[in-house]
């Protein structure tokens, strides 16, 4: 049998007492090399980074490949196992123009999945234009670290939270050329300390279908997109376009959510914006209008959960489960 396969069975039941399970049901060995002074090198997952953790596993593995396999050493470095259920589903909030209240109903689609029991975590992936913590009332918060440079995600009212606007000082707009762009995506995706339990992952997307689309397909290979679009003419163009876009990089477009569609006042509606753009969307797309949203006060960002639009933003996180 291979050197390195030997060793990995021979270190099967050793127990992280971390998780008191074995390093092979967590499947916690992640590399195992030997160099040229016959020192074996590993990495290995573990619960906690403990010294309690390490210091165990590191004798029991020691005793194993020094004693029992006869190698004149072993050096192994530790990694925290990432939190990130594996089950949580992704979708990503996109538009074609900006301003069409993709944050917005970021924000109260987290909120009705809450209601509704689920776990939501928000990825403000915005780059240039975070707002996610000003929805949340949290611009004053400040993202902790971990030792290993994993971050915390902010959580309100059981929603965890992410953002750009968290990687630089107040104030100043983030700076990020290309290369840097799959940076954040990664330490947001893989480098956060996201809780076990998040069902659904809800991605704000920067407006129109760019560079970022291509580099979310590296993280989020399961990934399903809601486009969202005002009724008028000029946004429903352009959210088609962004729509095509998207299906061009084979990105899988669930459905349409038309906000702003009409204002009402004692039972009387009045369609301010035109009338039927997400409709137009929908069919050209050959998806599911999801939702018609009304225009709110601007002071009832988070909608309540009795009253409209809260109720239709019910309904439509109850869709968007059955679709996930
Ligand atoms: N249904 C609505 N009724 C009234 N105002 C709304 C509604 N939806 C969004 N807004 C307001 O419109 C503005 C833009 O909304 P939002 O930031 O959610 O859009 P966006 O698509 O995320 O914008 P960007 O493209 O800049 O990211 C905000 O001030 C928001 O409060
Ligand atoms: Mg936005």
């Amino acid at each position: 049998m291979d050197e390195i396969l030997v060793i990995k069975e021979k270190l099967s039941s050793i127990i992280d007492p971390s998780t008191t399970q074995t390093l092979a049901e967590n499947d916690s060995i992640k590399h195992v090399g030997i160099d040229e002074n016959n020192t074996v090198i590993m990495i290995i997952e573990v619960g906690e980074k403990d010294q309690n953790t390490t210091k165990q596993i590191t004798r029991d593995i020691a005793k194993v490949v020094k004693l029992d396999l006869g190698y004149a050493g072993v050096k192994i470095e530790f990694t925290k196992r990432k939190l990130r259920n594996k089950e949580a589903k992704t979708l990503l909030i996109a538009s074609g123009k900006g301003g069409v209240g993709k944050s917005t109903v970021t924000a109260n689609l987290a909120y009705a999945l809450t209601r509704l029991g689920k776990r939501v975590g928000i990825i403000d992936a915005d780059i240039y234009g975070a707002n996610m913590p000003k929805i949340f009332n949290a611009t004053n918060h400040k993202l902790m670290g971990d030792a290993n440079g994993k971050i915390y995600p902010f959580e309100k009212d059981n929603i965890q939270m992410v953002s750009t606007e968290y990687l630089v000082d107040e104030k100043r707009a983030l700076m990020l050329r290309g290369p840097m762009l799959g940076k954040v995506l990664k330490l947001f995706f893989e480098d956060t300390l996201w809780s076990e339990e998040i069902d659904y992952f809800l991605v704000d997307l920067p407006p129109g279908t760019g560079d970022i689309m291509m580099d979310l397909k590296n993280f989020t290979e399961d990934a399903k997109m809601v486009i969202v679009t005002t009724p008028q003419e000029s946004a429903a163009h352009i959210a088609i376009k962004a729509g095509y876009a998207a299906k061009d990089l084979s990105q899988d477009v669930i459905g349409v959510i038309e906000n702003m569609s009409y204002y009402e006042v004692n039972n009387e509606f009045h369609y301010i914006f035109g009338k039927d753009g997400g409709k137009r969307v929908a069919d050209e797309l050959l998806v599911e209008l999801l939702a018609t949203l009304p225009i709110t006060k601007y002071d009832k960002i988070i909608a309540e959960e009795t009253e409209m639009p809260g109720i239709i933003y019910l309904n439509l996180a109850k869709k968007i489960i059955k679709l996930l």
